[in-house]
């Protein structure tokens, strides 16, 4: 199998590397040619863990080849749409380049030969294959789904800061289509892929699949709002702590351990847009997804429950030296989309504190999202100097190393308000720290 990746964003990028890590050859496709240089350099447009090494040995072995000319037939055998779907300003998904892939690969279906499938890795609501990329592609082909090319929906479950390992090592493997040959042709294509790894495959319809990707994200985001609300709880209960509670609940299996940890809420590239468009569905369908909307809700008020507690701490922001422990919207990534760290900055600087950042890979992104709006220190020392409050918005790794000592000795006042939970209380509490945290009740 000859594959071709068109849009070599972090979905497709990823896609296409980890095909080339199994020996097969890519194109990857993407309109942007200053992204297709860089990439055909060897250099990864965003931070993805080992995606460098591998798009290194990828170009090396020749297995990789890039372009931005969409119209080069690519003599593959499969098509993967990879290109994003933002959100429209009512929450729902802006298909336009989707709609231009399905056009851009119809062309290209017209001088084929062979039986090529075309699989749908972007995130779409229901019906989108079915209604919008089967049209265009067989009105631009003159061609039939089913019968002279197929289509297949294929969503992708990669985590950001994990992505390789998850195309790797998928959990599953979701393929939705109306042709039950293409169905086949997909799993036994897997099959070659993962050999004794493959994992389960579901096979069913367009909708399901494209569904089961909404539905997986949003029962994910409604687990951690879930207990953001019972952290909101603790942190009223005296004596209460939400770890406590998580861990008592975790072991439940029916409900698992996992997205259990309470914290300023969720953000990211997924979450925010796929809730907010799956609810958008409900409502131009007439359902109303009042679990999803309240998760939501939920996650709009966390953020600022890091305020709520520096404020706690330390009365009137203004002219208060407030610094932020982590700016990406979770650790392993320099991505700052939908990052809780964003309306935190604003609360704070609108109270009139003054706000100094650090991160140890998203400050190239801060730096041109806020500007001058706050300072960005070197490092977490640097950032806790002289401060009047600290809080941890991320939980990265080198966070946790950090002593109460050395808060201590470095904040203008020992003020830490822990919104990820990654520091011991008592510890920080028998130092001499005046120590809040997201879904800790006072002792
Ligand atoms: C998510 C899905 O996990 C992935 O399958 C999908 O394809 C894309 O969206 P990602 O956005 O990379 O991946 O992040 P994820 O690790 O799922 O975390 C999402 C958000 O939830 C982050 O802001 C994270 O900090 C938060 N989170 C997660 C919690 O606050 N608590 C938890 O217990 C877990």
């Amino acid at each position: 199998m000859r594959i071709s990746v068109f849009g070599l964003g972090p979905v497709g990028l990823v896609t296409a590397v980890s095909f080339c890590k199994k020996g097969y050859s890519v194109v990857g496709i993407d309109t942007d040619s200053y992204r297709v240089e860089l990439i055909r350099s060897g250099d990864a447009p965003f931070f993805e863990p080992s995606l460098e090494t591998g798009l290194r040995e990828a170009l090396d072995a020749g297995l990789l080849k890039t372009t931005s000319d969409s119209s080069v037939n690519t003599e593959s055998d499969m098509s993967y749409i990879t290109v994003g779907t933002p959100s429209s300003p009512d929450g729902s998904i802006d298909l336009t380049y989707i709609r231009g892939v399905a056009s851009t690969i119809g062309k290209t279906l017209l001088s084929r030969n062979g039986y090529h499938l075309v699989l749908v890795k972007s995130t779409v609501t229901p019906g989108t294959a079915r209604n919008v990329i089967k049209p265009i592609l067989e009105k631009e082909a003159h061609k039939l789904a089913g019968t002279d090319f197929g289509l297949c929906s294929n969503p992708e479950f990669l985590r950001e800061g994990r992505a390789m390992y998850d195309a790797e090592f998928p959990d599953r493997i979701i393929i939705g289509g109306e042709s039950q040959s293409d169905l086949d042709k997909l799993e036994a294509f897997y099959n070659e892929v993962y050999g004794a790894n493959t994992p389960t495959i579901i096979k069913t319809t367009y909708e399901n699949a494209e569904l089961i990707k909404y539905a997986n994200n949003s029962f994910l985001a409604m687990k951690v709002s879930y207990i953001n609300m019972i952290a909101n709880l603790c942190q009223n209960i005296k004596g209460g702590d939400v770890e406590h509670v998580a861990k008592g609940i975790g072991l439940d299996r029916r409900i698992g351990s996992l997205f259990l940890r309470a914290g300023l809420g969720w953000g990211g590239s997924c979450f925010p847009k796929d809730l907010n468009a799956i609810s958008a569905y409900g409502n131009n369908i007439g359902v109303k997804t009042a679990l999803i909307n309240a998760a939501i809700t939920v996650n709009e008020n966390q953020p600022l429950k890091a305020v709520e507690l520096v404020e706690r701490h330390i009365g009137d922001l203004k002219g208060k030296k407030i610094a932020l422990l982590g700016l990406a919207f979770k650790p392993d990534t320099d991505d700052l989309r939908e990052a809780v760290s964003i309306p935190i900055i604003a609360t704070l600087l609108e109270k009139g504190a003054q706000v100094v950042g650090y991160d140890p890979a998203a400050i190239p992104n801060a730096k041109i999202l806020l500007r001058d709006k706050i300072q960005f220190a070197t490092s977490p020392v640097d950032c806790i100097r002289d401060a009047d409050c600290c809080v941890i918005v991320t939980e990265w790794d080198e966070f946790k190393k950090i002593s109460p000592a050395v808060f201590l000795e470095t904040m203008r006042r020992p003020n830490v308000v822990d919104g990820r939970r990654i520091y011991d209380p008592s510890a920080f509490r028998q130092a001499g720290i005046k120590f809040s945290a997201i879904g800790l009740g006072e002792t």
